[in-house]
């Protein structure tokens, strides 16, 4: 493929579209795709205390959320915008849409503008397949997915991309969502079995993933359903009011969350005292303390999605583009030829 053209201007921004988005993925091959970002993702973990942080921007109603997720490392900055809408399948629409932008620190001027539902998708699945490499059990091979949505097929493939899952057990309240799940990820070299219930889905499983969208305190895993030794990576509790486990669960688990002040007002967590003890996964990663040490620890990851992951995935999409043609060029900053004229390039192309 030859190499683009770089951007005639500065006034030029790259734009990645969903359809050059799908190109590009399909281009590197989604497994590809999901084990170099997860490279990405655990390198900027790495870089933690370096980054900007702040619990994301919430606009709550009573339908959903609207959030902005901004972070820095002092030379890129990058923010998304991203909703939660449970009740949006219903309408034919997407529960989760986003998109984003990465800026040079040095000028304030973006740097790319991409669409992020797809890469939501795929940097929630690579985030979750990075802690499991850390908390889920040695040798595990078989997950089970509650909730088979549009983040389900992502999170199976990251699991297997990154820790080889091979047995998939599926299980949606509703049904044809599960048939989508298993016909999708049919020829992806999983054995897969369509479960009737969640506690049905969990048997034999090591890993759990909760990936259910429901704007209440669900009560997706009773602590019953929980045998010694799972690692349960909760992706659905994402928001104030919004969880899918028994606080049973939460209080005999190891829990891993990504930056405890977010956490803390939307994970699962919301649900315990504020002190309640947490570990944090670029601890975990950094080799600062343990991730699993014992077969038999229950281990959670209360993941809610942070403002780095996007930053990782943004930056390995750029990085990306360098060697593909999958954007498209914005005219997206004003560049009068004298800074201070702006008024005056208006009044020009008025006349011209
Ligand atoms: N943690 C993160 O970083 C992160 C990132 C993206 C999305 N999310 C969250 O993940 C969840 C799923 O997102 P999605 O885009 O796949 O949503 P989706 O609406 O496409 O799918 C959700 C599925 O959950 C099922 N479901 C609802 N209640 C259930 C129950 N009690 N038992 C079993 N299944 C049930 C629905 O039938 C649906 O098929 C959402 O809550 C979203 O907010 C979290």
């Amino acid at each position: 493929m030859n190499t683009p053209t770089p951007p005639a201007g500065i006034n030029i921004v790259p734009f990645v579209s969903v359809d050059h988005m799908m190109k590009l993925v399909n281009h590197i091959g989604v497994e590809t795709f999901l084990r170099e970002l997860a490279v990405y993702i655990e390198d900027d973990f790495r870089r933690w205390e370096l980054f900007d942080k702040t619990p994301r921007v919430a606009s709550h109603s009573k339908d959903g959320v609207i959030e902005l997720m901004p972070t820095s490392d002092g030379e890129t900055y990058g923010f998304k915008y991203v909703n939660g809408h449970p009740k949006n399948t219903k309408e034919g629409l997407q529960t989760v849409t986003a998109f984003g932008v990465l800026s040079d620190v040095y000028t304030g001027y973006p740097a790319l503008l991409t669409e992020m539902t797809i890469l939501t998708a795929l940097r929630t699945a690579a985030t979750s397949a990075v802690a499991a490499k850390y908390l889920a059990p040695e040798e595990a091979d078989t997950m089970a997915i509650i909730g088979n949505g549009a983040q389900s097929e992502f999170q199976a493939m990251a699991f297997k991309a990154i820790l080889g899952i091979k047995k998939l057990r599926l299980y949606d309240i509703d049904q044809s969502a599960t048939e989508k799940c298993a016909f999708n990820l049919s020829g992806k070299s999983f054995d897969i079995t369509k479960c009737t219930t969640s506690q049905d889905a969990m048997e034999g499983a090591q890993i759990v993933t909760t990936v259910t969208a429901d704007k209440q305190y669900a009560t997706i895993l009773t602590d019953n359903m929980v045998g010694a030794g799972i690692h349960i990576n909760a992706i659905g509790g994402d928001c104030p009011g919004k969880t899918e486990l028994h606080k049973d669960i939460l209080l005999r688990s190891d829990i891993f969350v990504e930056y405890p002040p977010q956490t803390r007002i939307e994970g699962e967590i919301q649900q315990l005292n504020d002190d309640h003890p947490v570990k944090e996964l670029w601890q975990v990663i950094t080799g600062q303390i343990d991730g699993r040490t014992a077969a038999t620890q229950t281990t959670l990851f209360d993941s809610v999605g942070f403002a780095t992951e996007d930053f990782s995935a943004l930056r390995y999409v750029k990085d990306k583009l360098v060697e593909t043609e999958f954007y498209e060029e914005l005219d997206m900053l004003a560049d009068p030829d004298e800074p201070r004229d702006l008024f005056g390039m208006l009044l020009r192309a008025e006349s011209a």
